[in-house]
């Protein structure tokens, strides 16, 4: 199920000004999802950059094609997340710019600095927690009918994350190999993005707290966003284990159909596709 990537280039356009507590009274939910679209436009590049140095060395044209099918949607991804998060800095939170400034250093210093064998592994380390985590929120069909456009957004980057979940893997596993040095730095790179995340959310929530219960702002329903399952470490431990295994593959991991279903409804909204 769901075995093909497809590159979509979607038309999605966010309004002037966005509530950034877009899922009704959870501010904490809200600030960690735009924490997470925060990041993407900083990661993802780095992603890609890591990718296109390892094209050289992949000699398979199956993950030759996967690596090139791989960056192109992560282009996508992180130019869509670049706009939504125009529209959140409209809504103030100024200290994320430096929260941001240091994030991107990072990413820059790995690409400069550290080995194609160590940006493989973050990469794999990114991709594999990210599957978890988003089987998790979407599996066995989607967030709902008559999303808003960012939960719209997010549906769309989640079904190519899934299709897309082998290439990681396969590129770490063909230029360089090694089961431990995977399974440390991917677990390193998995502490640092969340760590990011953790942050950027934390800063979020000081500056724009949750109301305390009772008050007016926390009746739900009026946004008509869908309550999504939130990831947190506990309810994704069963995968997270399983991807530390020395077994571990994603090629074994099974993709509910209804994920295929939502794949075929954004490649009829795409304006292109490839
Ligand atoms: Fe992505
Ligand atoms: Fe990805």
């Amino acid at each position: 199920m769901l075995d093909a990537i497809t590159v979509r280039h979607m038309p999605f356009e966010f309004p002037d000004e966005i509530d950034p507590v877009f899922i009704d009274g959870d501010h904490k939910q809200s600030f960690a999802f735009i924490a997470g679209s925060l990041l993407l436009p900083h990661l993802e590049p780095y992603l890609i950059r890591s990718m296109k140095a390892a094209e050289k060395y992949v000699t398979d044209p199956e993950v030759l094609d996967g690596l090139k099918k791989f960056a192109s949607q992560e282009g996508q991804h992180y130019q869509m997340h670049k706009k939504f998060n125009e529209t959140i800095r409209r809504s103030g939170f100024p200290e994320l710019e430096a929260l941001e400034k240091e994030l991107s250093g990072d990413y820059k210093r790995f690409t400069n600095t550290k080995s194609l064998r160590f940006n493989l592994a973050y990469a794999e380390g990114f991709e594999a927690l990210t599957m978890n985590a988003v089987k998790h929120m979407m599996e066995p069909n989607g967030f709902g009918d008559d999303l808003p456009v960012f939960m719209q957004m997010v549906e769309w980057h989640f079904v190519e994350e899934l299709e897309h979940r082998t290439v990681a893997f396969d590129v770490y596993d063909h230029v360089c190999g090694g089961y431990f040095y995977r399974l440390f730095v991917g677990m390193w790179a998995q502490w640092h993005f969340t760590r990011w995340i953790r942050r950027a959310t934390q800063y979020m929530l000081k500056a724009n707290p949750q109301p305390k219960k009772g008050a007016k702002e926390i009746a739900r329903g009026s946004k008509a966003v869908p309550v999504v399952k939130a990831a947190s470490v506990g309810n994704l431990m069963p995968g997270l284990l399983r991807i530390y295994l020395p077994s571990y593959t994603p090629h074994d991991v099974e993709i509910s159909p209804g994920i295929q279903v939502l794949a075929d409804k954004y490649t009829k909204m795409a304006l292109k596709t490839s």
